[in-house]
């Protein structure tokens, strides 16, 4: 007998400036939207109706290393069949391979009665992201699993933390249409950190999650500075240094890269800076003839979730 289900996850925002392949966070209301069928037999089925483009085949695609991860780690065993009704841009870096990651994992988990745990699904997800990206981080699929803003103390083993979300977070963010590849966008750093940028970042994330704690929302957006990655990646962005002299002036407190980029995004502690900030943003790209999607949302604590 075929069951079936409509599953939804979050876009994210990985690093939050100083947290390089550590912190993460969801975004609401943008996000993929999967339908999953599981029933008797084996294999896996996946139809791309959202208009994206994405790569044809079942091995290429990031949904089918995380629905095998799940049926080895459950030992179930079932056809699946998977209709991608929304999607994210690939190369976005607002985790358009993780959205999908999270929500297969998620779905995987609904149609089969909830056996794993939620961290447990982001090791599921973390298989897509590898596909994607060449690597296994998570400060995207843990987000997209578990909503609101994930750190991940340790890698081996996996130690995920969820912070708290201060009720006055909120973000502008946006994906200007040139692509950025996650694999290129990390092949450009260098494989190691001069002392004095690696005091100023620890400084900076010990920073940002004391802010957060306190809900001390100045203090999240003066920590939220990249020595790491954002030397290196603001290249790919064009005026990346103008935009975030324009975008402070709107009184939001910090602007970084979006995870590889080419995305930015912006935290304020209200909306109208939020949308101040979006505004700017979008003049920034109007006058350099580059199109793009924008939102100004409040940071949230929602993740993957069945909606049908
Ligand atoms: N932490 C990863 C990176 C996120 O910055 O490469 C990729 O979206």
């Amino acid at each position: 007998m075929e069951r079936k289900i409509k599953v939804f996850a979050p876009a994210s925002i990985a690093n939050m400036g100083c947290g390089f392949d550590v912190m993460g966070f969801s975004l609401d209301e943008v996000g993929d939207v999967l339908e999953m069928s599981a029933s008797d037999g084996d294999g896996i089925e996946i139809s791309n109706e959202s208009g994206v483009p994405l790569p044809e085949g079942v091995e290429d695609n990031v949904v089918t290393p995380v629905i095998r991860k799940f049926l080895a780690l459950t030992g179930r065993s079932a056809h699946i069949g998977v209709r991608i009704l929304h999607k994210i841009y690939p190369g976005s870096g607002i985790g358009s391979s993780s959205a999908s990651s999270a929500a297969a994992a998620f779905g995987m988990n609904a149609l089969f009665g909830y056996p794993l745990s939620e961290y447990e699904l982001v090791e599921c997800a973390m298989e897509g992201e590898n596909l994607a990206s060449g690597g296994y981080h998570a400060d995207n699929a843990a987000p997209a699993v578990m909503g609101g803003i994930v750190l991940i103390r340790g890698y081996e083993p996996l130690d995920l933390i969820k912070l708290p979300v201060p009720g006055n977070l909120f973000c502008a963010v946006i994906h200007p249409r040139i692509v950025v590849s996650t694999k290129q966008a990390r092949a450009i750093l260098p494989t190691a950190v001069p002392m004095h940028d690696a005091v100023r970042q620890w400084g900076n994330v010990g920073g940002l999650v004391s802010g957060l704690y306190s809900g001390d929302i100045a203090l999240v957006g003066r920590a939220m500075q990249d020595l790491v990655a954002e030397p290196y990646r603001k290249q790919f962005i064009p005026g990346f240094d103008e935009l975030r002299e324009h975008v402070l002036k709107t009184g939001a407190l910090s602007m970084n890269i979006a995870g590889s980029g080419p995305s930015v995004f912006a935290v304020a502690d209200s909306y109208g800076t939020a949308a101040a900030a979006s505004e700017i943003m979008k003049e920034h790209f109007d006058a350099r003839g580059i199109s793009y999607e924008v939102f100004a949302v409040k940071v949230s604590n929602m993740g993957a979730r069945v909606i049908e």
